[in-house]
């Protein structure tokens, strides 16, 4: 069972998972170095635990104490205990949810072991998405329209960064995925393992969706590009197809987490 805490000085050390949450820069860079991430809201908590992920502490508003007691009974991690307005002193921002637990990360997969079983495939490649909320929404997406694994470049935003599993719902702690250094060797481990790489873009040349859905690929990957600049050159050169999602006349594109659900749909 968790150690209930009730916090007698705001200052105390072992609160510090949990300071400067504000700070975006800073945070990614902490997290990263001290190996945790932290999860906010009752239900994403709760999901992390779920997926396996040990807690290292927590930072509950009393009325949390109850309703994460199934999470609480199966850790001996810390249970910081605060008022709302005192954990917003701490975290630097309101707290809606009046849940935050901080975990520690796991290894990352390589990307052959992701790609490598048999049979039926579906991969979401997130080239340099830099934005939390976005890649949130996609792996959100993703779970939800049975894709097996989500691949991300180097400079792609953290998925377990507080936004981007927030927006996930939590689906980024059980969705399968990995980060890899550069398109170059995401296109040739998915082609050394048969998967189909295909980029959703707005290209001249492109095939619609419907007709990528027709050809009844069984192992494929989808290439998604950022808000600005689309997929890279290089990238839409190297896929077996460039597909467009047809768009009624005079809009520009779709958001990109728009996109994947749309595009995970077609192709279920
Ligand atoms: C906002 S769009 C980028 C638009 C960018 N200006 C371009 O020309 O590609 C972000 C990503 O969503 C996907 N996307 C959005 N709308 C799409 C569409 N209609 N067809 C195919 N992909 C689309 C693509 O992967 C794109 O890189």
């Amino acid at each position: 069972m968790a150690e209930i805490v009730e916090v007698a000085d705001l200052a105390d050390p072992r609160l510090a998972d949990f300071r400067d949450l504000r700070d975006v820069d800073l945070r990614v860079s902490l997290e990263a170095e001290h190996g945790l991430f932290l999860a906010e809201g009752a239900k994403v908590v709760r999901r992390a635990a779920e997926a396996g992920f040990t807690p290292r502490a927590f930072l509950l508003q009393p009325k949390w104490v109850d309703g994460l007691a199934d999470v609480l009974v199966a850790t001996d991690a810390p249970c910081f205990v605060l008022p709302e307005r005192e954990i917003e002193q701490v975290t630097g921002f309101h707290l809606h949810r009046g849940a935050l637990a901080s975990f520690e990360r796991k290894p990352l997969p390589d990307l052959a072991s992701l790609v490598g079983r048999p049979g039926r495939l579906r991969i979401a490649v997130l080239e340099d998405l830099v934005d939390h909320g976005n890649v949130g929404l996609i792996f959100r997406n993703a779970a939800a329209l049975g894709v097996d694994a989500v691949v991300l470049t180097e400079r792609a935003a953290d998925p377990l960064y507080r936004r981007a599993s927030k927006t996930s719902m939590g689906n980024v702690y059980a969705m399968p995925w990995t980060r890899v250094r550069g398109m170059e060797d995401i296109l040739r481990v998915l082609r050394e393992h048969d998967v189909v790489p295909v980029a959703l873009t707005l290209a001249d040349d492109a095939i619609t969706l419907d007709e990528l859905a027709a050809m009844q690929h069984e192992r494929l990957a989808f290439v998604f590009g950022t808000e600005g600049a689309g997929v890279h050159p290089k990238t839409e050169a190297q896929v077996d197809h460039r597909v467009l999602i047809p768009m009624e006349p005079g809009v520009d594109s779709l958001n990109v987490a728009a996109a994947t659900a749309v595009t995970f749909y077609a192709t279920r």
